[in-house]
């Protein structure tokens, strides 16, 4: 989601059960993990099934196409149609687009790297998912800017545990990120999910160890580092939607939708055949 820090948090809907910490973030019930795991599994499904479909030639307004009957088949709903005026089942940012690329008539073409993004909407809750694919032949410098940022997310997920802050979870993937000179947008940010799409918090992908809320059993949020081969800047083109690397260097995300246990986290979204890479898949 857009970053708008300053910006008041908009109060989610109040007929929720739980309770909500004074930063406004959720506090989910036990009961509620059965209903993100169904929704993430699904939005991790329909990723795991768009591997064979992304390669030289193809359109990614196809895929798009093919994630919307995938959500239709599914007896799910698409978070993103209608979304603020969105019109699309997918986000795909290939190559310098850091995220938020429309699906259309761009064809990809041998190397080219893009993240496909789904959110979908089971029994009224939301999975959020995202992973990078390569159309043909993956280059030297994309495969490793691919695994830093894969890795970038688990080092923010191994930072999630009650006790622990937001601001630990930014730190340990800005740490990553930077140990390996590469760099985390800051324009944009994970988020607070579960019944709703975006709410508090602004999960940032920077920081420092032991600022930021407090995280707590029962919070669902989700982790998307954005991370440049070049300077962290982005703009955002006259489509009012598509966010582009300022110096046109590639740019890689992964996204997991998860939640705080009594002592770690749970991934809703892992994939259910196993893959989430894409030498893996
Ligand atoms: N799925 C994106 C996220 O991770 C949001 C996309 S909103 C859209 O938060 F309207 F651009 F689709
Ligand atoms: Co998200
Ligand atoms: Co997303």
């Amino acid at each position: 989601m857009i970053l708008n820090i300053g910006k008041k948090a908009k109060p989610v809907n109040e007929t929720h059960r739980g309770r909500m910490t004074r930063d406004g973030i959720r506090i989910h019930e036990k009961a509620d993990f059965a209903g993100m795991h169904k929704a993430g599994e699904l939005a991790a499904r329909i990723l795991d099934e768009l591997a064979e479909h992304v390669f030289p030639g193809q359109t990614t307004g196809e895929i798009d196409r093919m994630i919307e009957e995938k959500v239709d088949a599914a007896g799910a709903l698409s978070a993103t149609i209608g979304y603020k005026g969105y019109q699309h089942a997918s986000c795909i940012s290939v190559n310098h687009v850091v995220c938020h690329g429309i699906p259309g008539d761009k064809v990809l073409k041998d190397g080219d790297i893009l993240n496909i993004d789904v959110t979908v909407i089971v029994d009224g809750w939301y999975g959020d998912t995202s992973r990078m694919y390569v159309a043909g032949k993956l280059s030297r410098k994309a495969e490793r800017l691919i695994q830093v940022t894969h890795d970038a997310l688990f080092k923010g997920i191994e930072a999630v545990k009650p006790g622990n802050t937001f601001g630990d979870i930014g730190h340990a993937i800005q740490t990553y990120v930077e140990s390996h000179r590469m760099s985390v947008v800051r324009d944009f940010c994970g988020h607070g999910l579960g019944r709703v799409f975006h709410a508090p918090p602004n999960v940032l992908h920077y920081g420092r160890t032991g600022t930021g809320p407090v995280l707590e059993e029962g919070m669902f949020f989700t982790i998307e580092p954005m991370v440049n081969l070049g300077r962290p800047e982005t703009k955002v083109l006259a489509d009012d939607w598509t966010a582009v690397t300022r110096d046109k260097s590639l740019s890689a995300q992964f996204e997991h939708s998860v939640g705080v246990t009594a002592d770690g986290v749970e991934i809703f979204t892992l994939s259910p055949a196993g893959k989430f890479h894409p030498t893996w898949g």
